[in-house]
């Protein structure tokens, strides 16, 4: 098989290894040229993907991967599949902003041939596979959809920095525009995955899975939520309660936390509600996670005139990503509640990167408050001494709380 792998991103690239080490012969698209050349020095662009570095080594090394900018003159010689996972940005209210997913995709259609098979993973809102990307290609390659050429849509669900152990477990989900189209895409996934390749029945049903996997995540984080508040409200401990919970098999509740923050879990269920109008359990779900930052100021008390720190500013712990961080929506309520200084800690960020966020970087001073949003790991080791804070909210649960003398309130915990 001869593929094509279009952006060669934390997904793209591991994606691109992983269909080369099969044997078959890729060529990996990227804008960047630091990027395309990085990998055809076979070294990884990118740090934390376990694997890569090796990976690359052997397939480029054998000449089976090489990377270039030009996708349209990569896909004009005619591969059997051309894989696509260019990034969908999103505004602040999470609606897709489609200038990169259109470009890769009118890239793609520039050069597309009779015959070959285009298969999105990005994940997308309902129907954007069949209303958009097809005429987009159709535009761009003067050919018809499922006469000349092949269009599916099958959802990254890997994880980065373990890609290649989830693409060796998870079902991989394929749903085309056509019933041949799909069945051939399924035949291209197999010849290069271990795990077990999934027909869906429409492109709209994958469309749909990858939607309700992480919509599902973010209802349930929702209950665990307000559960804590229940347990808030009558002195009990969430975390015992959910434990107890989940020792029999039809229960998987979450954890508790101070903000749902990330690319993924924030956005995706915006997604899905943005095609389905009268759904209402991801609406109201959104809406308690949205509320938890809230919440957890409500729980430090006054803190107007206060010198209030939050410690972790990436979204979770041990990732550089603050895209909808809990940080950024716990400095805005500081904000607004008249907070003296905001100030912020992260292990990842440097001085200058908080401060481009608009936190005061702390350097270990005393504050009259403080907040854990983020679970990195430097975190589980501090004590009083270190965190000097009069009244501190945990809340991702990772403070050694009897260390600090009832001075730290975490989430549903008496
Ligand atoms: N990162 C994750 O954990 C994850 C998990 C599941 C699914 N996904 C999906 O994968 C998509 C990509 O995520 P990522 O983490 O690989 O992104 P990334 O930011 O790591 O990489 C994106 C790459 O795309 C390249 N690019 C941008 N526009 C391009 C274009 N027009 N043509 C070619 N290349 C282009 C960029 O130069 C960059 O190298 C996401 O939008 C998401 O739908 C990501």
């Amino acid at each position: 098989m001869r593929a094509v792998v279009v952006a060669l991103g934390k997904i793209g690239l591991p994606l691109a290894a992983q269909i080369a080490r099969a044997g078959h012969e890729v060529v990996g698209c990227d804008i960047d040229p630091a990027v395309v050349d990085a990998v055809n020095a076979g070294e990884p662009p990118f740090p934390g993907e376990a694997g890569l570095a090796e990976a690359l080594q052997e397939t480029v090394g054998a000449g089976r991967l090489r990377a270039s900018t030009r996708t349209t003159d990569a896909v004009a010689a005619g591969p059997d599949l051309v894989v696509a996972v260019p990034p969908l940005a999103v505004d602040r209210r999470a609606r897709p902003v489609w200038r990169a997913l259109d470009a890769a995709i009118r890239a793609i259609g520039d050069g597309l041939q009779p015959g070959t098979t285009v298969s999105v993973e990005t994940t997308v809102p309902l129907h954007t596979t069949r209303s958009r990307l097809a005429p987009l290609l159709e535009q761009a390659s003067g050919l018809i959809a499922e006469r000349h050429f092949h269009l599916v849509f099958s959802p990254e669900r890997v994880y980065s920095g373990r890609v290649f152990r989830d693409l060796a477990t998870y079902p991989k989900l394929v749903g085309g525009l056509s019933a041949a189209g799909e069945a051939r895409a399924v035949e291209l996934y197999r010849a290069f995955l271990d795990a077990e390749v999934w027909s869906m029945g429409s492109a709209e049903a994958a469309e749909l899975a990858k939607l309700a996997e992480t919509t599902y995540r973010d209802v349930n984080i929702a209950f665990a939520n307000e559960l804590a508040r229940i347990a808030d409200d009558h002195g009990l401990d969430v975390a015992r309660a959910i434990e107890g919970a989940n020792s029999q098999p039809f229960s998987h509740i979450h954890q508790p936390g101070v903000a749902v923050g990330g690319h993924c879990i924030p956005v995706y269920p915006r997604f899905l509600l943005a095609g389905a109008p009268d759904a209402r359990l991801p609406r109201v779900a959104r809406e308690i996670n949205e509320a938890m930052p809230g919440y957890a100021v409500d729980l430090l008390g006054e803190v107007a005139g206060r010198r209030v720190l939050v410690l972790g500013v990436t979204y979770r712990g041990g990732v550089k990503e603050t895209a909808f961080s809990g940080a950024l929506a716990l400095r805005d309520e500081l904000q607004a509640r008249g907070a003296e200084e905001v100030l912020g800690h992260d292990p990842l960020l440097s001085d200058a990167e908080l401060e481009a966020l608009d936190f005061l970087p702390w350097h270990g001073e005393p504050v009259d408050a403080a907040i854990v949003q983020a679970d990195h790991r430097e975190y589980a080791d501090l004590g009083p001494e270190d965190l000097p804070a009069q009244a501190i909210v945990d809340g991702r649960g990772v403070l050694d709380a009897e260390r600090f003398a009832g001075r730290v309130k975490r989430l549903g915990r008496p």
